[in-house]
């Protein structure tokens, strides 16, 4: 087979296209939760928001999920205490 310009053009788009989604798939970045005393403590989304409630030192960014499974999207402190029932 002969490869004229328009093949060229379609590989180099392809390759650009494999390289850009291999590039982006790397580690998720969002923020582990840190394994200090005070949030391997915090058992439930009540505890958590009051530290990181709208008017806390700490708040969750303007357009944060509304979700309060946090651990699903922040890594769960290593040594955290499960809550007892
Ligand atoms: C007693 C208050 C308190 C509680 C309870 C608390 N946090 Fe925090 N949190 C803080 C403070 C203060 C910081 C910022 C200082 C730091 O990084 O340790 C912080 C930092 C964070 C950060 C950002 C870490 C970083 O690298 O910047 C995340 C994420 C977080 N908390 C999630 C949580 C979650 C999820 C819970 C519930 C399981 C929780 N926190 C409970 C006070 C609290
Ligand atoms: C659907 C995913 C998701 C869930 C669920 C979630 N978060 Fe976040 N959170 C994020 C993202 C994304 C950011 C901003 C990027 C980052 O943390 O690096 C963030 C940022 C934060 C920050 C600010 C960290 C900093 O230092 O800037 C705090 C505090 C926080 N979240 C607390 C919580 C708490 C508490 C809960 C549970 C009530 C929770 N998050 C649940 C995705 C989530």
């Amino acid at each position: 087979m002969k490869w004229n310009k328009y093949d060229v053009i379609f590989i180099t788009v392809v390759v650009a296209v494999i390289v850009v989604l291999v590039l982006g798939t790397t580690e998720r970045t969002t923020k582990a939760v840190p394994n200090d005393a005070m949030h391997i403590q915090a058992t439930s989304r009540a505890a958590c928001m009051a530290c990181h409630g709208v008017d806390s030192d700490k708040p969750q960014p303007i357009g944060h999920p509304s979700s309060s499974k946090c651990f699903q999207c922040h890594t769960q402190p290593q040594d955290w205490k499960v809550a007892k029932p």
